[in-house]
């Protein structure tokens, strides 16, 4: 084992309960982290708490995630009480009540027929099911050749092998082999030339999704199973759709019988001041795949949303046989429906997703705010999130936006999400008008102090 002894003192002092080096830590740079790491012992609702107890305003959601909030304690009382009641039943042949009861829940939140549910425990696990899904779907109906994939430049979509496939950012994808066969890609929808500095979804645009009829073209629609995009493009910036880009992929996916999968693991559960970013957009996609906001980060969850024809091709056979091979051994997990429900009755009752909707000319006009500083070289805003572009040092690509977030974690007392030179905020829907503008304003200050 790998340890120092300087590694262990560092640790204690941190209040880390171990050496700091057996932990391989994930998307982080590692020797940099470990030299000076960010601490996290505890939190609730808007803050963060670091083993010296100082106080860190969220302006994250964590990873997006926590949209109630966080430690609620209605969520923690539910968690409690099932952990008391059941740790655990087999997820296959077997079930227990809440499996159910979120499952219709989610459904019910969801638009027009999607009504049937499956879970999985991330946001990775829910792509590649909802990408099986539709490969399988095609299968059954008898249009076995249907099994290409369409993802989008720019798009994230987790990191298993599917999702990374369909994903559109190459430091994801270069090292990791072949990938999928049969993927190809939708150009990106950003454009700094055309729609630098807008709030909410810009106008130019819509004609991106025109390419969808070039790869048609290219492959023949028989060959096509399905098009996935997030409706907002979160990992890599904040880039909210066009203005009718999303509804023409629906049309073109609808000509020619092609799935349409939206991957709302950001947007879902009122990122964007809806349900779902179907509802903001009136767009009815096939698969809605989601995660994150559906526990308040609080349990590993994630699942997939399916419209009820797509559920029914599969209900044939003899009834005694597995109409889809695919779960996992932690789908719907009895902690984490217990977390999902009692998400959803704080999402209801305190009306979060509305809130949401309400704060958004605030949260553009505070993000704004920083058009002027230096380096910026763009500001995107939908819904409570942002994304701020910055110029990037020569041959350091990455670095000033790294060096913000660490200033504003560890000096300035405020969580930012960084990636390659885009900070990008997000906080809890609980946020309010004051955390807004306490958010912008650190921002401002440590983007000003890192120069
Ligand atoms: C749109 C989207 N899809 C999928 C994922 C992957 O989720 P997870 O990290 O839970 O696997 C993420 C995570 O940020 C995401 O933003």
């Amino acid at each position: 084992m790998a340890t120092t002894s300087q590694g262990q003192n560092t640790a204690r002092s941190l209040g880390a309960p171990n050496d700091l080096e057996s932990f391989w830590v994930p998307f982080t740079p590692n020797r940099a982290f470990k030299h000076a790491p960010r601490l996290i012992a505890r939190a609730k609702d808007m803050h963060y708490y670091t083993p010296q107890d100082r106080a860190v305003l969220d302006g994250a959601a964590g990873l997006w995630c926590t949209n109630a909030g966080h430690n609620r304690d209605p969520i923690v009382a539910a968690i409690t009480a099932q952990a008391a009641a059941l740790d655990y039943a087999p997820a296959f042949q077997f079930a227990h009540p809440k499996s159910f009861e979120l499952a219709s829940r989610v459904a019910a939140l969801a638009p027009a027929d999607l009504d049937r549910v499956f879970f999985c425990n991330s946001g990775s696990e829910a792509v590649d099911t909802a990408l099986k899904i539709a490969l399988a779907f095609h299968n059954v109906r008898g249009e076995a050749s249907r099994t290409r994939l369409i993802g989008r430049e720019r798009g994230y979509h987790g990191v298993g092998f599917g999702g990374i496939s369909v994903g559109g950012i190459v430091n994801n994808r270069k090292h990791f082999g072949a990938l999928l066969a049969g993927v190809d890609h939708l150009p990106a929808t950003y454009s700094r030339e055309h729609q630098a500095f807008t709030k909410g979804e810009p106008e130019w645009g819509a004609h991106l999704a025109d390419d969808l009829e070039r790869i048609v073209a290219l492959h023949d629609a028989s060959t096509i199973a399905a098009v996935i995009v997030e409706p907002m493009a979160g990992s890599t910036g904040v880039l909210p759709p066009p203005k009718g880009y999303l509804e023409k992929l629906r049309a073109i996916c609808d000509r020619h019988g092609i799935l349409l999968i939206f991957d709302e693991v950001i947007t879902g559960f009122g990122r964007l001041g809806h349900a779902f970013a179907a509802e903001r957009y009136g767009v009815t996609p096939d698969m809605i795949v989601f995660a994150k906001g559906i526990t308040s980060g609080s349990v590993p969850m994630g699942g997939v949303i399916v419209r009820e024809g797509i559920y029914d091709a599969f209900m044939h056979g003899p009834e005694h046989v597995i109409e889809l091979f695919h779960g996992y051994t932690y789908s719907a997990h009895p902690l984490a429906c217990a977390a999902g429900l009692a998400t959803l009755d704080l999402y209801r009752e305190e009306n979060l997703f509305a809130r949401a909707k309400a704060l958004e000319p605030v949260f553009a006009e505070a993000a704004m705010m920083l058009k002027s500083l230096p380096g910026v070289l763009d500001i995107r805003t939908v819904g409570l999130a942002a994304g701020i572009d910055l110029a990037s040092r020569p041959g350091a690509f990455g670095k000033r936006a790294y060096e913000i977030m660490d200033r504003a974690f560890n000096d300035i007392g405020v969580l930012v999400r960084v990636s390659g030179e885009t900070l990008a905020l997000s906080p809890p829907l609980i946020v309010s008008e004051a955390q807004i503008g306490e958010i912008f304003e650190k921002v401002g200050r440590a983007i000003k102090a890192v120069g």
